[in-house]
């Protein structure tokens, strides 16, 4: 059974801060000649079947600079798009290649994929989860906050979405306090709520406003009010997200050196205030630029001589 990546709960704690770690000091190595090439002779895929500008690329970089071969795939071109089976596709694919990354809709059908596969899948986005983009979040706190990650408060603001269920998985983990401010009807999923709150007594609470929410938070986040594949709802959903903007008054109430993310793409004026994102408190950039490292330390611990079996 291959090591597969599809939630943040496929890894154990103290796994999750070592790679955390291990993403800082690839971080620090790259363009070196001691940098590590652990996909050296090996090709793993980027499928995807929704759009993507940071994680395709972080990812295809990454995997050359670990010694491999990057492969592009998009959906609607292969077999796939044309409904040869998902079983099929995924023993096919791991007869050519080490890993896979998928960007797909339902969580089920990267599941499906991933039960077919002789080589480790890693979820790079479904409509449920996004846990190779918290994999950044967890590095940049730990790179901007004295305290790292230690008794740490993070606040999310806006829609239940997969980036909110990621953040779930991350509280219940790491077992710090999340709270969540989420307008009535896009709240996150109960059995998403279940399954963070059924882990080590990690503090994850729905607040009924944006400042109740943020109140002495050490990291601000949120993402777009209309996920992919929600484009037809964007007009409800500006209307259900009115007073779910992250403004500088918000940042304000949180802790006095908070920090503010955003997975991006971002819309300012809907979910973040321009002032938020592009002042001080900000680091959606080196954010960003943290996908690379951090998937990198994921891809070397999947497929590195250090390799293991999931604990
Ligand atoms: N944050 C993120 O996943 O960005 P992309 O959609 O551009 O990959
Ligand atoms: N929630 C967003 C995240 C994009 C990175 C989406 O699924 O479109």
């Amino acid at each position: 059974m291959p090591r597969h990546f599809l939630t943040l709960l496929d890894l154990q704690r103290e796994e999750l801060l070592a790679l955390t770690e291990r993403a800082i000091e690839l971080k620090a190595l790259r363009g070196r000649p001691e940098h590590p090439r652990p996909l050296a002779g090996k090709s793993v895929a980027v499928l995807m079947e929704k759009a993507s500008t940071r994680t395709r690329i972080s990812f295809e970089v990454g995997i050359h600079e670990l010694g491999g071969a990057p492969i592009a795939l998009v959906g609607r071109d292969l077999q796939l798009g044309r409904n040869e089976p998902l079983g099929d596709t995924a023993k096919v694919l791991s007869r050519y290649l080490s890993a896979v990354v998928v960007r797909t809709h339902g969580h089920d059908r990267l599941e499906e994929l991933a039960a077919a596969s002789e080589v480790p899948f890693v979820n790079a986005l479904t409509d449920s989860f996004h846990p190779c983009q918290l994999l950044a979040d967890l590095m940049t706190i730990r790179e901007k906050r004295a305290a790292g990650l230690e008794d740490l408060h993070v606040a999310w603001v806006g829609d239940g979405n997969n980036m909110a269920h990621s953040w779930i998985l991350a509280a219940s983990l790491l077992d710090f306090r999340l709270t969540l401010a989420c307008p009535e009807g896009y709240r996150p999923d109960e059995q998403v709520l279940a399954l963070g709150r059924a882990q080590k007594a990690g503090q994850i609470e729905l607040c009924a406003s944006v400042e109740d929410a943020v109140k002495g938070a050490h990291v601000v986040t949120t993402d777009v009010w209309a996920s992919m594949g929600q484009e037809q709802e964007a007009a409800a959903r500006i209307e259900a997200f009115a007073d779910y903007t992250v403004t500088a008054q918000h940042m304000e109430q949180a802790a006095s050196d908070a920090i503010f993310l955003h997975c991006l793409p971002a819309h300012r004026g809907e979910e973040v205030a321009a002032e938020v994102i592009d002042g001080p408190a900000s680091h959606v950039w080196d954010q960003a630029e943290n996908r690379l490292h951090s998937q990198k330390a994921l891809l070397e611990l999947l497929l590195g001589p250090q390799a293991s079996a999931p604990k």
